[in-house]
């Protein structure tokens, strides 16, 4: 912390307050306004935290005016070419990249804790065939604070990272129940010889009648897109998870809350509905009709998979997911015309002035959609996919949270806009 500081005159008391500013490692400077309230009165108004940071952190860094995404200091760009989920999951827990034995027994224990309690066919065997991937996750999920609860002793630093280990490893178990049950085939356990990605694709395809080998282009590709979504700082799932996390709820509890916040198309929705998007738009031929469309005020259409709250210039895992794209439908022989009709609407929105002077550049998930669809995954699964990566920034910013000394309960303010005190009527005086 600087000796630095902002002052904030009121001019009703003519009094000033004395803020203290606050320097992270980069990024831009903050005032601290713990102590605002407290000397001056005053609430601080900013609806959708635009400009409020909630906590220290020391896992990822955004500039998004220069579209650059570091991971513990490590550009995205080098690990995508370099690393893969489970190393990438390790410097994101842990803070710095593994040596080799690291990485081998992290990447045992992960194999280890794959494993789900039976129990869990009961409770997807509740659910219609037909109910959201996602509905089950946030469900599924939860209910296994019920299983992982008594035994955890939350200031045991050890019992934390058990828990963090055991989410990101038994995710994919739960991710490919949920889609076995939804496509009525039996479930598959875990095979450990597998990699993680491997291991996922395995349990998602494979039948007891056949033999069932994951393609390795496919894992790769996986692998790729899910380093991609591993973490990405403060956003709506992941203030979830720490939000919920701060009342001292149980992990499960926390990340299955993260999930529901995921689900939403304005989030990690964004990929199914870039689909959606594509089917409904049908043809190259309209895609001038839905760019005005998205610029028409009075129509609720929007381009998905476009815009971002941070990035104004470019998204640097668009940039890596548009390469990867082309790259994972050629080696798979997959010839999709949404990718055209995808490459179209790209091209006329980034020349489009409306697009240009709002700094609205394709997201993550303007790409990813199409290399799942690709892989044979289904359009209601691609958020569960997300949600398989970003358990990994879950639990880390989880686990942070509790080893940062001044973590006090999430407890936002309100701008009171409804009645002001009155009396209560009887019914006759209503
Ligand atoms: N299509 C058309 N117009 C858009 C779009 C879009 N995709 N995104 C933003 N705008 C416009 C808004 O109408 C607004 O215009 P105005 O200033 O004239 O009112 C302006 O751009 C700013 O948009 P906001 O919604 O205020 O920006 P915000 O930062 O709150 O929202 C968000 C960001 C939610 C990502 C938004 O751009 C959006 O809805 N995009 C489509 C959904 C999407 O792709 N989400 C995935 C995000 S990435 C992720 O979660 C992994």
């Amino acid at each position: 912390m600087s000796n630095k500081h902002v002052t904030l005159n009121f001019p009703d008391s003519n009094q000033s307050v004395e803020l203290p500013i606050i320097t992270g490692s980069m990024g831009p400077p903050t005032f601290d306004l713990k102590t605002l309230h407290k000397n001056s009165g005053y609430f601080t108004y900013d609806s959708g935290f635009a400009a409020t940071a909630a906590c220290r952190s020391a896992i990822t860094f955004i500039d998004g005016g220069k579209g650059v995404l570091l991971y513990r200091g490590y550009p995205i760009e080098q690990l995508a070419q370099n690393s893969n989920f489970v190393e990438t999951s390790y410097l994101l827990l842990n803070g710095e990249l593994p040596t080799k034995d690291q990485y081998d027994s992290f990447d045992t224990e992960i194999r280890y804790h794959t494993m789900v309690h039976e129990k869990m066919k009961m409770l997807m065997s509740g659910f219609q065939y037909d109910a959201h991937p996602m509905a089950m996750m946030v469900g599924v999920v939860g209910s296994f604070a019920a299983f992982y609860h008594d035994w955890m002793d939350m200031s045991d630093p050890e019992h934390r990272r058990l828990a963090a280990v055991r989410l990101i490893a038994k995710m994919p178990t739960i991710a490919a129940s949920v889609y076995k049950n939804s496509v009525g085939q039996p479930f598959v356990y875990p095979r450990n010889d597998l990699n993680f990605t491997e291991r996922l694709l395995h349990m998602m395809y494979a039948v007891p009648s056949e033999p069932y080998e994951p393609n390795p282009v496919a894992a790769k590709a996986l692998d790729l897109l899910f380093m991609l979504h591993a973490d990405h700082e403060q956003n709506a799932s992941t203030s979830t998870v720490r939000l919920v996390g701060s009342t001292g709820a149980n992990p499960f509890a926390c990340v299955s809350a993260g999930i529901a916040s995921l689900w939403g198309p304005a989030h990690g929705g964004a990929n199914e509905a870039v689909l959606n998007m594509l089917d409904e738009i049908g043809d190259v031929s309209n895609c001038d009709k839905y760019v005005a469309k998205a610029k028409d005020k009075s129509d609720k259409f929007r381009l998905m998979g476009f815009g971002h709250r941070v990035y104004k210039n470019f998204d640097p895992r668009a940039t890596i997911i548009r390469k990867a794209c082309h790259e994972v439908l050629n080696e798979l022989g997959v010839n999709d015309p949404q990718l055209e009709l995808a490459m179209k609407l790209e091209e006329i929105a980034l020349k489009d002035p409306y697009f240009v002077e709002k700094k609205l550049y394709p997201n993550v998930d303007f790409y990813s959609g199409i290399i799942y669809k690709a892989l044979g995954i289904p359009k209601q699964m691609f958020t569960v996919m997300f949600a398989i990566a970003r358990t990994v920034g879950w639990v880390s910013q989880w686990l942070e949270q509790y080893e940062t000394a001044d973590t006090r309960i999430g407890r936002p303010r309100q701008v009171y806009t409804g009645p002001t005190t009155r009396d209560y009527k009887d019914f006759s005086d209503r």
